[in-house]
């Protein structure tokens, strides 16, 4: 513990400004920002071996999985690590009643057993280079906005088209710190990736939407897959004849295990972040905007809740829609209490006031940032009922499933509407909307959805002002719940949307006649009513004003770094491939509460609880348990540790990266964070934010004594 306490001062006196854990970094800056810093925390390798364009590193086996996920290189045969819930998709598609892999899980034997994913791919980064000064050729301060993105459009696409020419590879640039500076990223797409391993869902999502966003935790969230490529080691279709791909670098795995205090690292592709808000958006988020969506999926959840309860097969139905709801519901609880709890709207408000003063006092060029918060303050006092109106439309609307799925069919409005309408255009969109019907119908419960459509529109006409809400609204007799209910039934029972028979007696011989049957439906009019609303009324108000803080946003972070000339600053996360390092840390999550920094498999049989379907543990597992028959997996007291918690800075997209120890082996697989920290999107707290992982031992485990997937590990490069 003293050993830690000194870090933390070292690292608090190194970096000012930035939070011990705080920031995720750009591979290629390391060397001259981090390196010494890491290396004081306890690091024993160097920025280059972590990232070099001379030599194999680390990055060579980081790949962003999909599109929101990352996945890791872990043996010389293109072997791949990342998060159940990152392959759930393609573990879902897989599966039939047959082969459930979902419920029983799914184990290659030998590789020619291993499952294709079309569709499914990884991005590699090749090389990574400062392109600031020839993104911004040509751009002048007297320029308007306008002109200055189409100015930068076309030095970029001069930029990519010659990088692609001269490499072979991929090429993009990307804006970093606010539109202040440009990097040009090569990368290399693989198309064949195949399913290698799953566990099953009761041990790959224990503790489902129950411990979602939650520390202490026992998911053993993790998911195997492989690349394939042409004979010449190079990105290729789908093909039977491809092989596995020979990675110029895979990473070690460690059964070493980790200590609290340890540094470790996170190497991976985090999706975005908005650390350098002014006080004035951190407000409308957090106390203004999640509060009306949370109350809003409040209700839908507890409705689902209601009806899941009294019906097995309601339970299926809405198993998935409400995982989704309730993921950003709890997110945002966590977000908007964590800003609470940290002061954060008074934490930023009180950084203005001291840019104000530097700018004020300083002269020279500084002199034009005084207006800077005035003008920041201005444009959300615009943004902000719009902003609300746009929350409103899409969760309180869109939100009853019959609008959503009414709104599906205006495509065949669109098309007939059309002077050439085009026949066979018709047919492929009819086609594509009775797969759809049959999708939603298989789902859908309508009494659900009534209860539903009550509660959001009685919440909307409750707390939306006439101004900012879709005229349809003014129609209703807002006496009681009960006249409200009135007019949802009589909706419901005039609609043919809430009919899989009379939508299919629509769609099936569909003419253009029939179109008036759409046109004429009252749910559609009402959706109509909404879009219009949104896109006549919020839409472009929106987009001008956020073009307008773009541009103040990315004065404001130039203003920023110039003022804190000393201290290093991390761009906010943009889908490019990061580092975020810290410790494996406990911390306290309430007054006189602690949470240690690791778990194990005794407290997954603790929560075992056949009542609760979050809880329910597999028998091999338990027995595995019994007989402790953890091999060489187990820590030194001979217990099965299961995940762990570090002050990583991580976000959506993190989810399947590899956490690694000082030196640069596989410890773990990042997969979440803690509740109490999740508004580090928007504001870090050491104190707080919490990184959870899987521990790379229990990963193992389960691939050799509870699967019999010893074939696998043996593939790898294991560090005893
Ligand atoms: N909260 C995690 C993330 O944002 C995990 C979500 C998947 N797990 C779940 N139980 N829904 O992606
Ligand atoms: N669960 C997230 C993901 O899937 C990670 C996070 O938000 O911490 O990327």
């Amino acid at each position: 513990m003293k050993k830690l306490f000194s870090v933390l001062l070292l690292v608090g006196l190194l970096t000012k400004g930035l939070l011990a854990g705080e920031g995720m970094w750009i591979p290629m800056l390391l060397n001259s920002l981090n390196e010494k810093e890491m290396q004081s925390m306890g690091m024993r390798i160097t920025a280059d071996d972590i990232y070099s364009v001379n030599h194999s590193s680390l990055k060579d086996a980081i790949v962003l999985f999909g599109r929101g996920c990352t996945a890791e290189i872990v043996s010389d045969q293109g072997l791949l690590f990342t998060n159940h819930h990152c392959g759930y998709g393609e573990i879902q598609k897989q599966s039939s009643l047959e082969h459930d892999y979902l419920t029983n899980g799914f184990w290659a034997m030998n590789k020619s057993e291993e499952l294709p994913n079309p569709g499914l791919t990884v991005t590699m980064l090749m090389e990574m280079e400062d392109v600031t000064d020839l993104a911004l050729t040509g751009v002048t301060n007297d320029m308007t906005e306008a002109q200055r993105k189409d100015k930068i459009a076309v030095n970029n696409k001069a930029i990519t088209d010659k990088a692609k020419e001269r490499s072979g590879f991929d090429a993009e640039v990307r804006s970093f710190y606010q539109d202040n500076q440009y990097y040009l990223l090569y990368t290399q797409t693989f198309k064949d990736i195949r399913l290698v391993g799953a566990p099953p869902s009761v041990i790959g999502k224990f503790g489902g939407d129950t411990d979602n966003w939650m520390w202490p935790r026992h998911t053993g969230d993790f998911s195997m897959f492989r690349i394939y490529v042409g004979k010449d080691n190079k990105p290729a279709d789908y093909n039977a004849g491809n092989i596995p791909y020979k990675p110029a670098y895979h990473l070690p795995v460690s059964l070493k295990g980790v200590e609290e205090g340890d540094f470790t690292f996170v190497y991976g592709y985090p999706a975005r972040t908005s650390e350098y808000l002014p006080s004035y958006a951190v407000d409308l988020i957090a106390e203004k905007s999640n509060p009306h969506r949370i109350n809003l999926r409040q209700s839908r959840l507890d409705i689902y809740g209601k009806y899941a309860a009294n019906d097995p097969k309601v339970r299926i139905q809405y198993a998935s829609k409400d995982a989704g709801v309730a993921n950003g519901w709890k997110k945002m609880i966590g977000e908007s209490k964590g800003i609470e709890r940290m002061n954060g709207v008074e934490i930023k408000q009180t950084e203005e006031f001291e840019f104000t003063k530097w700018a004020t006092i300083s002269k020279s060029e500084a002199t034009n940032y005084t207006g800077l918060i005035p003008a920041f303050e201005k444009a959300y006092l615009r943004l902000e009922p719009l902003k609300i109106a746009a929350d409103f439309q899409m969760e309180a609307g869109m939100g009853i499933e019959l609008f959503n799925f009414a709104s599906k069919f205006k495509v065949l409005v669109d098309e007939s509407a059309k002077a050439n309408a085009d026949g066979k255009k018709m047919e492929e969109l009819v086609k594509n909307l009775q797969n759809q019907t049959t999708t939603f119908f298989k789902d859908y419960h309508q009494p659900i959805d009534r209860e539903v459509a009550t509660e959001l529109i009685s919440y909307y006409i409750q707390n939306q002002s006439v101004d900012f809400r879709p005229t349809f609204l003014n129609s209703i007799n807002t006496q009681s719940k009960n006249t409200i209910n009135d007019y949802v039934n009589k909706l419901f029972d005039k609609s043919i949307f809430v009919s899989e028979e009379a939508v299919n007696a629509l769609l099936t011989d569909f003419t253009m006649k029939k179109v008036k049957k759409i046109v004429n439906d009252p749910a559609y009019q009402i959706v109509m009513n909404l879009k219009d609303f949104s896109e006549k009324q919020i839409q472009p108000s929106v987009k001008v004003l956020n073009s307008a803080i773009d541009s103040l946003q990315r004065v404001y972070m130039k203003a920023q770094m110039e003022m804190r000339k000393d201290e290093r600053f991390y761009p906010d996360a943009n889908f490019s491939l990061r580092i975020a390092y810290g410790n494996v840390e406990g911390f306290y999550p309430a007054d006189a509460v602690y949470y240690d920094y690791y778990t194990t498999l005794d407290g997954i049989i603790e929560k075992d609880n056949p009542e609760i379907l979050d809880y329910k543990v597999d028998d091999k597992l338990k027995q595995l348990y019994k007989d402790k028959d953890f091999g060489r997996f187990a820590d030194k007291e001979g217990k099965m540790r299961v995940a762990f918690a570090a002050t990583n800075h991580t976000t959506g997209g993190n989810s399947g990266s590899p956490v690694l120890n000082a030196d640069g082996q596989m410890i773990g697989i990042n997969f979440d964070r803690c509740w109490e920290g999740t508004m580090s999107d928007l504001m870090y707290d050491p104190k707080m934010c919490r990184n959870i992982s899987a521990d790379v031992r229990y990963m193992l485990f389960i691939i050799d004594k509870y699967a019999g997937a010893g074939h696998l590990i043996d593939e790898m490069t294991l560090i005893q």
